[in-house]
């Protein structure tokens, strides 16, 4: 079987109403909405309202819905006790892992309904928050009813009233990554619900897919990339010493995206206004060059700037550290897995895919395996 066929490449498994990614047309909207229409206007409360209740809210910030999602931001004992018992040196997605699964001691019974959703958009920050402060030795911050979603988890990250581009910033990136079609994570969060399972352990799933640099884990190795480059004139050598030695450029290449990921463009406009000046040119140059370079080795393949590129520069000048980037785009993802989980129980149907196999068949064991002992009778009382 071909490689394409092994990733499921083009492989349609349902239909959705959540989000179209123009893989082609490089376009992505959320329930018919344009990404940079959504960007430029609506906060993350509200692009959160749309991706779960199908419609922009009546107004800008969706004053209820925002309360909804303040009034749960607090942790259960359990889950706070969960986050606590970790050892300090827990990756923080590992950390977040833990806190998710412990959030669904019970209360997350199937089908999800909105409720459940919002507890997991509105407790994702605080578990990430809380182990953040704790590694660092710091009290946890507990949140409040007042601010923005990205406000009150950069208060409980930092101690800090948020600085507003850093919080503009961070809502512009949590927008642009809070769905995308049936990516990894989703698919698994999908398959978890579709057995009747609970979103809890769809969300802990879908967290385990995002996990691996191959989906979301690719933005902090875009920095290391940019520190082992050093400097603009040393991308062209850099970047072609690396693809000789087959090495995979992070945050190029898309499965869907045939043309620019316009996230990254998006993204782009971002970063050029939020990163110091010198490490924005850095990257522009290394993304020039490696799109040349990749243009030159691969024209076969149609590898473009993806979302995770300018992703690592936008979340390095918001001041988060490398290791939380990957649990950042998970927090922000919550409102799509949860889109996603409201509609894939709507019409369920257990997603139970086949494999060919291709293995021996008709073989015996050698006689020299004894025969297992029989069942031993009842025991003595
Ligand atoms: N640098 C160099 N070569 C690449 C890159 C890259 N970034 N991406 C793909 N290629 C090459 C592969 O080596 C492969 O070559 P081969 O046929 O000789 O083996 C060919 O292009 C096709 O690549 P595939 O891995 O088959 O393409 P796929 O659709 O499976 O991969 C992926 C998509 C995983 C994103 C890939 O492009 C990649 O690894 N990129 C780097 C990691 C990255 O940026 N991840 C974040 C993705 S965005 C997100 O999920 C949120």
């Amino acid at each position: 079987m071909d490689a394409q066929r092994r990733g499921l490449e083009d492989v349609v498994v349902g239909e959705s109403v959540i989000s179209l990614v123009g893989g082609t047309t490089g376009h992505l909207s959320y329930r018919g909405y344009d990404i940079a229409e959504i960007v430029a206007h609506l906060g993350y409360e509200s692009t959160a309202h749309l991706l779960i209740r199908g419609e922009p809210p009546a107004e800008e910030p969706p004053r209820d819905f925002a309360r909804a999602l303040a009034e749960r931001r607090a942790l259960p004992a359990e889950a706070a006790a969960a986050i606590d018992a970790l050892p300090t040196s827990t990756p923080p997605m590992d950390a977040l892992r833990t806190g998710l699964s412990a959030l669904g001691t019970g209360g997350f019974a199937y089908p999800p309904d909105e409720a459940q959703g919002l507890e997991l958009i509105a407790r994702a920050p605080t578990l990430l928050a809380r182990f953040d402060r704790r590694r660092r030795g710091e009290e946890a911050i507990e949140p409040t009813g007042t601010g923005t979603h990205v406000e009150s988890f950069l208060r409980m990250l930092t101690g800090r009233a948020p600085d507003p581009t850093r919080a503009w910033a961070l809502e512009s990136y949590f927008d642009l990554v809070a769905d995308h079609g049936m990516n990894a994570s989703t698919f698994a969060l999908r398959v978890v619900l579709s057995t009747n399972s609970d979103l809890i352990s769809g969300a802990t799933a879908a967290l385990g897919a995002l996990k691996g640099p191959l989906h979301g884990g690719a933005p902090q190795k875009v920095l290391d990339m940019l520190d082992a480059v050093g400097s603009a004139d040393r991308a062209e050598p850099w970047v072609r010493a690396a693809l000789a030695r087959k090495i995979r450029l992070m945050g190029f290449g898309h499965r869907a995206y045939k043309v620019e990921d316009p996230r990254a463009e998006l993204l782009r406009g971002i970063a050029e206004r939020v990163a110091a000046p010198e490490r924005f040119a850095l990257a522009r140059r290394l993304e020039e060059v490696a799109l040349d370079e990749l243009r030159r080795a691969r024209p076969d393949q149609r590898l473009y700037t993806n979302v995770e590129f300018y992703a690592g520069l936008v979340l390095e000048a918001v001041g988060l550290p490398r290791d939380l980037f990957p649990p950042v785009f998970a927090v922000a993802r919550t409102a799509g897995w949860t889109a996603h989980a409201l509609e894939q129980t709507s019409r369920n149907r257990l997603i139970r895919p086949d494999v060919e196999y291709v293995g021996p068949r008709d073989r015996h064991l050698p006689p020299t395996y004894p025969e297992r002992a029989p069942a031993p009778g009842p025991r003595a009382a």
